[in-house]
């Protein structure tokens, strides 16, 4: 069992972020002691999907401690972390007389967590959340840090607060009913928070790929060796997000240093672009992702700020990840028009997060990069 620490500005100041095995049945004994004072009433936000497999176990944990539990249950799918949809939520939360002194856990992936955590910032303008993450990019990236939000027509993540959590409950054995798919897509998260940590990281998450490929992944759940190598590559994968989010809580919009939270966009301003190009309809976000650290990484060389021997390493730790969707058919235009779509940028100018070598991030403005460059890059990466 690992504990990471989490030290804030805001409410709640400080939170656990707590990963181990079979953990899910003490979790009613956990949410006690995250909560300063026990309420008495508990929303358990989950999707149809994953309530179905783990629901009862968190519910009877949480009850067997004298919480008062009402289920909330969404449709599975990014379709759903909508306006609508957190409206319906809220009314439940408002039907069931939910107090100040109450609190909301969100049990699932990032869009259950996105969407549960949004609720309880706006509700009452703001109540208690607990995390209980159950995808690998959930457990490393959405759950840590405190954003929450839904997407609307213009664009995903739009709409939302800076509402962190009071803790974070990660029980690892929860990726044994993972999809592949959803495996991949979180692993790509995964190379990119140690290309841009620093090269310790980047090897471990490497390395880990390299001893357990992932399309061998739940039979390893057996072997101890597997489980410890897991439970460290969260802890430090975790520790590297909440070391950065932790000294730049909201994401500051001046800030272009090497520590800004921004650098955790490496690789998004193209896996955004594709995501959109593509009406959402091809890629995992993850998957997208993917691509766009390729891009970054293509582009790096091409502006003489990176080396190939360093952009080697990136393409293997991705080719180790799986196969990402083809995208030979993919409309360049409509990736390049989607760039001025992406939320990550200060007024009007978008900025690319380059990396000079493993582990150090650079913000580049926009302008400074030649178009015909990423052009080239775009090309050579997505239509090889
Ligand atoms: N808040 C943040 O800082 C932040 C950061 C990164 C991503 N996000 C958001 O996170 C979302 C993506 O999250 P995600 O990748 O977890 O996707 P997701 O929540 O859609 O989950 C992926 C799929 O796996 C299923 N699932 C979840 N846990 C499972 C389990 N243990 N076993 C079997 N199936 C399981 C889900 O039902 C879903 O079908 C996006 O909306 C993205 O915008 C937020
Ligand atoms: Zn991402």
């Amino acid at each position: 069992m690992q504990k990471i620490y989490v030290k804030l500005k805001e409410f709640p100041r400080r939170y656990d972020i707590k990963i181990g095995k079979n953990l899910l049945d003490d979790c009613g004994n956990w949410t006690k002691n995250c909560l300063h004072a026990a309420p008495a009433k508990i929303v358990l936000i989950s999707n149809t999907k994953v309530f179905g497999i783990y629901g009862e176990a968190v519910r009877k944990s949480l009850e067997a401690q004298g919480f008062e539990v009402f289920v909330w249950l969404m449709k599975d799918g990014e379709k759903y972390k909508n306006f609508r949809v957190l409206e319906c939520a809220l009314e439940f939360i408002c039907e069931k007389k939910i107090k100040r002194t109450d609190t909301i856990v969100a049990l699932g992936g990032g869009v259950v967590g996105d969407l549960a955590g949004f609720a309880a910032a706006i509700y009452l303008r703001g109540i208690a959340f607990l995390q209980i993450p159950t995808t690998f990019l959930a457990m490393i990236d959405s759950s840590v840090g405190g954003k929450t939000g839904v997407n609307t027509e213009s664009g995903k993540n739009l709409i939302g607060a800076f509402h962190q959590p009071s803790g974070v409950l990660i029980d690892v054995n929860t990726l044994q009913t993972l999809p592949r798919r959803e495996l991949t897509a979180g692993f790509c998260e995964a190379v990119k928070q140690g290309a841009i940590a620093n090269r310790k990281l980047f090897n471990q998450t490497a390395e880990f790929l390299k001893n357990f490929p992932l399309n061998r992944f739940k039979k390893y759940f057996s072997d101890k060796n597997f489980l410890t190598s897991l439970e460290n590559l969260l802890a430090a994968q975790i520790a590297f997000k909440a070391e950065i989010v932790m000294q730049d809580e909201r994401e500051d919009v001046g800030r272009t240093d090497a520590k800004s939270r921004k650098i955790l966009n490496f690789g998004h301003t193209v896996g955004h672009a594709l995501e959109k190009a593509t009406d959402y309809k091809i890629f995992k976000h993850g998957e997208a992702v993917g691509y766009g650290i390729l891009v970054a990484g293509e582009i790096g060389i091409n502006t003489g700020v990176f080396d190939e021997n360093e952009f080697n390493l990136l393409r293997d730790a991705l080719h180790s990840v799986g196969k990402l969707p083809e995208t030979r058919n993919i409309n360049l235009q409509r990736v390049f028009e989607a760039f001025s779509f992406d939320k990550k940028t200060i007024g009007n100018s978008l900025q690319w997060i380059l990396l000079e070598e493993i582990g150090k991030p650079k913000i580049f403005r926009n302008k400074d990069i030649p178009k015909p460059v990423i052009e080239r890059a775009l090309k050579k990466i997505l239509q090889k």
